[in-house]
């Protein structure tokens, strides 16, 4: 990938044709990571079964309702009031999701080749929209980056990285987590946000309500993908990817989350309390589609994740033979919420 400060060139390229971020932000930050699946099999995904959620969907994608949400031209004054660190807090959260939105795009816009070559004409269009809408939020963050003089080389973003292999049923299950637990997030910035009009800090956060509606419909269209695929969801093939999967995600928001609250923080948001609320919805809203749940009524899941947030600290805090003992306690608390207790959701099937 290249990204260009605004110290470079005035082409954006220097003389051995890289670019760079500007110092104060981490390179690590451009390291996307890319999925393939198993194409072949995608292509004979069996649409009857869910035609009528398909049509509607299909047509509520083609509607593209946000088509004009993401052009309105807003004021960067309130920008210029931001400290320089906060200024760089604010940069780091765009190139991150900048580099998260593509990503979703080329695979959206693979699958969609893919089922285009394959014969699967609606398909293939279907997938256009959720890729046409990923292609969207980067570049209207792309843009963001761009009023701080940032430009992020997205085409370029596919080139640096080989792409990770991933069953269709994997990919299925983390992509509608992706999108739902999106969703959760973007929709509880804003509710804050609107309460707290003070803490708007960049213009960007002027769009997250058309953002979280695409990334909420998108949810439900791969919730309809899996449908068609009656086997993933069922027995115990069903349980264990509901289980990994939601354990997975939630874990890493988590973690994510702790250790980039000086973001949330800037927006006035207590980020352990908002990764609580992130998690506690997302799991509530993937009833309607994963066969299992995690239970949070007993409490444990939550309990435990204040636990691992302690350990991970101490963990990474630690030093000499404190580590390894450190890091064996963070193991043994995510093993063991990995396996805490789980509930049936009657969530609709066909087949
Ligand atoms: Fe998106
Ligand atoms: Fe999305």
């Amino acid at each position: 990938m290249t990204a260009t400060a605004s110290t470079a060139p005035a082409n954006g390229v220097d003389v051995l044709g890289r670019n760079e971020l500007p110092p104060h932000l981490d390179e690590n930050l451009l390291t996307p990571r890319f999925y393939t699946t198993e194409f072949d099999k995608a292509a004979k995904t069996d649409l009857e079964i869910a035609r009528e959620d398909f049509e509607a969907m299909f047509k509520e994608m083609e509607a593209d309702y946000n088509l004009k949400h993401f052009d309105r031209k807003a004021s960067l004054d309130r920008l210029d009031e931001l400290s320089p660190e906060d200024k760089s807090i604010y940069e780091s959260y765009l190139v991150r999701s900048v580099v998260s939105e593509f990503s979703g795009f080329l695979l959206f816009k693979e699958i969609s080749n893919r089922f285009k070559k394959s014969g699967r004409q609606e398909l293939g269009k279907f997938f256009q929209f959720l890729a046409r809408d990923e292609a969207r939020h980067a570049g209207f963050l792309g843009r963001a980056l761009k009023a701080e003089g940032i430009n992020v080389d997205l085409p370029n973003l596919g080139k640096k990285r080989a792409a990770t292999f991933f069953p269709l049923s994997w990919v299925l299950y983390s992509l509608y987590l992706s999108e739902k637990i999106g969703y959760w997030r973007y929709i509880l910035i804003n509710r804050h946000l609107k309460a707290n009009p003070e803490k708007v800090c960049a213009p960007l956060f002027d769009f997250f309500e058309p953002w979280c509606q695409d990334e909420n419909r998108h949810g439900d269209c791969i919730n309809m993908m899996m449908r068609c695929w009656p086997g993933m969801t069922k027995g115990f093939r069903g349980k264990l990817l509901s289980r990994f999967f939601l354990w997975s995600v939630f874990l890493t928001h988590t973690l994510t989350v702790c250790e980039r609250g000086d973001f949330y923080k800037l927006l006035g948001i207590d980020p352990v309390l908002f990764d609580e609320e992130v998690i506690i919805q997302t799991n509530n809203t993937t009833r309607n589609s994963f066969p299992w749940v995690y239970k949070f009524d007993d409490g444990k899941f939550l309990k435990m994740r204040t636990e691992i947030l302690a350990a991970f600290k101490s963990w990474r805090g630690s030093a000499g033979l404190a580590k390894p003992v450190a890091f064996g306690k963070f193991v043994s608390l995510i093993l063991r919420q990995f396996a805490l207790p789980m509930e049936k959701t009657d969530a609709v099937r066909y087949g």
